[in-house]
């Protein structure tokens, strides 16, 4: 019988834009207090990219440390994949501006959109890609830039986001399969709480529409609280049972950091201890499709996690969508 192609993770790479954003900052900006935020939120400052460095520059600069964890070099992979609410442009896609920076030939490069839970989707497909034997090595990107969305004015939603990019690069294995499960989730009957009005297809972009800061994120906060909780436990024992591990075997969660509430109601709802949950939103806010993989990086470089232990990351974003993935790093 034919053996089955396992996944193996070759190394992983994140990149923050250099300048900082504190939560003084933005008492400047808006009426609003670090102890606000911090209280209601977990965050104390955010990266804010330049003017001129587009989400695929950020996507670039954690694929280029990504390739040297792994020691491949990006012509080796043939496939890219970028999960991004936040393109360069509408198109073409983000992952064929990627391309071109590393330089890679001609192979198959596209955008995947699944807001905060886009990285998660994205290992979803780049496994299933590999598995179906047509693809051998895949470069995977979560590259935001949320706050080239944000609508600077709304103290409801400037002080939660922040901009970032991760990288993953997986690879056919017949030794290893470091992919043990992932599950997604999503509910397009909640897609009015938390989205951008204009410059689509719904609502093209007019005078008027920049006028009225529709080209901006707009959220229902609380009722994203409210539904985000229960949809990341749900997938987060979904994805543990398909892998056949126990809570015991995780050594890490990591949980998507859009709010230290959320991940404190989720960790407790899962019945894991606050200790073997990473979290990093006090220094990166919400990076949206980043926030699991750069914090993943974070947590391999930083010596907290070693080579087989076992991680799961849950995520939850605009759509709705969810979905989470146990794996071995
Ligand atoms: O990544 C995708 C998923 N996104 C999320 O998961 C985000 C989910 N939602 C949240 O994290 C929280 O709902 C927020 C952090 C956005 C808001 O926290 P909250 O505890 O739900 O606050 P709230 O919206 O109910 O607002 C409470 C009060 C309001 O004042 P009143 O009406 O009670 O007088 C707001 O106007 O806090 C006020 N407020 C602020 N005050 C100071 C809202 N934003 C601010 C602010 N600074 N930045």
């Amino acid at each position: 019988m034919k053996k089955k192609i396992g996944v193996k993770i070759l190394g992983t790479g994140s990149y923050f834009p250099e300048k900082v954003l504190t939560n003084l900052d933005l008492e400047k900006i808006v009426d609003t207090s670090d102890e606000w935020i911090s209280a209601r939120t977990g965050i104390k400052e955010r990266r804010v990219s330049e003017k001129n460095e587009p989400t695929s520059e950020l996507a670039f600069r954690a694929s280029v440390e990504a390739f040297k964890f792994a020691n491949i070099l990006p012509k080796q992979v043939d496939m890219i994949i970028v999960a991004t609410i936040t393109p360069d442009m509408f198109f073409p896609s983000t992952a064929c501006f990627l391309q071109r920076k590393l330089n890679i030939p001609s192979v198959p490069a596209f955008d995947l959109s699944a807001s905060c839970s886009g990285f998660i989707y994205g290992i979803s497909v780049a496994k299933a890609f590999i598995e179906s034997g047509l693809y051998k090595k895949i470069l995977l990107v979560g590259a935001d830039e949320l706050t080239k969305i944000t609508d600077w004015t709304d103290r409801n939603t400037c002080v939660l986001f922040g901009d970032g990019a991760g990288a993953m690069v997986l690879s056919a294995s017949h030794e290893n399969d470091d992919i043990l499960s992932v599950f997604l989730g999503a509910d397009g009957s909640y897609s009015n709480l938390l989205f951008l009005p204009a410059g689509g297809t719904f609502n093209p972009a007019t005078v008027d529409t920049v006028n009225e800061r529709l080209h901006t994120v707009k959220m229902y906060g609380k009722e994203v609280f409210r539904v985000a909780v229960p949809k990341m436990v749900f997938a987060a024992e979904k994805a543990l049972e398909f892998s056949g591990k126990k809570l015991e075997d995780v050594k890490l969660f990591i949980p998507h950091q859009a709010n230290m509430r959320i991940i404190m109601a989720v960790a407790k709802k899962i019945g894991i201890s606050i200790d073997k949950v990473f979290v990093n939103i006090h220094k990166t806010g919400n990076v949206s499709s980043a926030t699991t993989i750069t914090a993943l990086d974070e947590a391999i470089k930083s010596g907290r996690l070693k080579s087989g232990d076992i991680v799961e990351l849950v995520a939850f974003g605009g759509g709705f969508t969810w979905g989470a993935s146990v794996i071995r790093i």
